[in-house]
């Protein structure tokens, strides 16, 4: 039985003062509600890192903290850049890799994205990687070669041993931040599609214990229909990670 994950996404978002009022509403609804039974991962800005760590030990909350990003290569002279070594250190359980928007933006490629992924295992970090497809792939039925794609020449390629540390998110481009969503059965037929690549390179094990969560537009008015799917173990939100009231209410649906 997968324990289902729920990870917020905060992007570039929230000034301090705003953060650290989302991170104790959070920890106020964690002892007054029941969310027994999941995992709960939070991703403010790298900044905050050290900091929400530590608020959260103090209020012995189990919510984890991870990052959105860390670099392609380890310590050296990278201005601007965040080791995974550093972000361990700084007390971060896992780090999103491959967001879309770190793809397009950033123009990200995949042999980065799978260094990106070495590094972070190495330093004891859970990577939570992205794939998804764009409104036109999707429209054109490449939809399935693009995510395959995405896999096949990254996280597919590591190491059985390291395999089990990795989270995958299925996020179509076209559903996030759109408030445009994957159906519940758009999701699952990808969701299914995925484990059976997992098959294909790791062992049955493996594949059952493999994490794979939804991303695109989940709020709680639809959440209970897409995590009772049964090959949807979770979610990354990104807007909706923001409100603390509808972040719980997705964790209790
Ligand atoms: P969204 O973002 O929930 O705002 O659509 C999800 C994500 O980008 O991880």
């Amino acid at each position: 039985m997968r324990k289902p994950l729920i990870a917020g996404n905060w992007k570039m978002n929230m000034h301090w003062n705003e953060a650290m009022t989302l991170v104790a509403d959070l920890v106020y609804l964690e002892s007054t509600q029941d969310w027994d039974g999941k995992e709960i991962l939070i991703c403010p800005p790298s900044l905050y890192t050290r900091h929400t760590v530590e608020f959260l030990k103090n209020a012995r909350s189990s919510i984890a903290v991870g990052v959105q990003n860390c670099a392609s290569t380890d310590n050296g002279a990278y201005t601007g850049e965040l080791s995974a070594s550093m972000i361990s250190q700084a007390g971060a359980d896992a780090v999103i890799i491959g967001h879309s928007e770190r793809r397009q933006y950033f123009n990200e490629s995949d042999e980065e994205l799978l260094s990106k992924v070495r590094l972070s295992i190495a330093n004891g970090l859970r990577p939570i990687f992205c794939c998804g497809e764009s409104l036109d792939e999707r429209k054109s039925g490449a939809h399935f070669d693009v995510v395959k794609q995405q896999l096949e020449d990254t996280i597919m390629k590591i190491e059985a041993i390291d395999f089990d540390r990795i989270v995958i998110a299925y996020e179509p481009v076209w559903a996030i931040g759109t408030g445009e969503t994957a159906s519940p059965e758009q999701a699952q037929e990808m969701h299914a599609f995925i484990r059976s690549l997992v098959a294909q390179h790791f062992s049955s094990e493996q594949v059952e214990r493999t994490h794979i969560l939804y991303g695109g537009s989940m709020k709680p008015s639809n959440a209970t229909e897409l995590l009772s799917q049964s090959d949807v173990d979770g979610g990354l939100i990104g807007g909706v990670s923001l409100k603390a009231e509808d972040f719980a209410a997705i964790i209790t649906a």
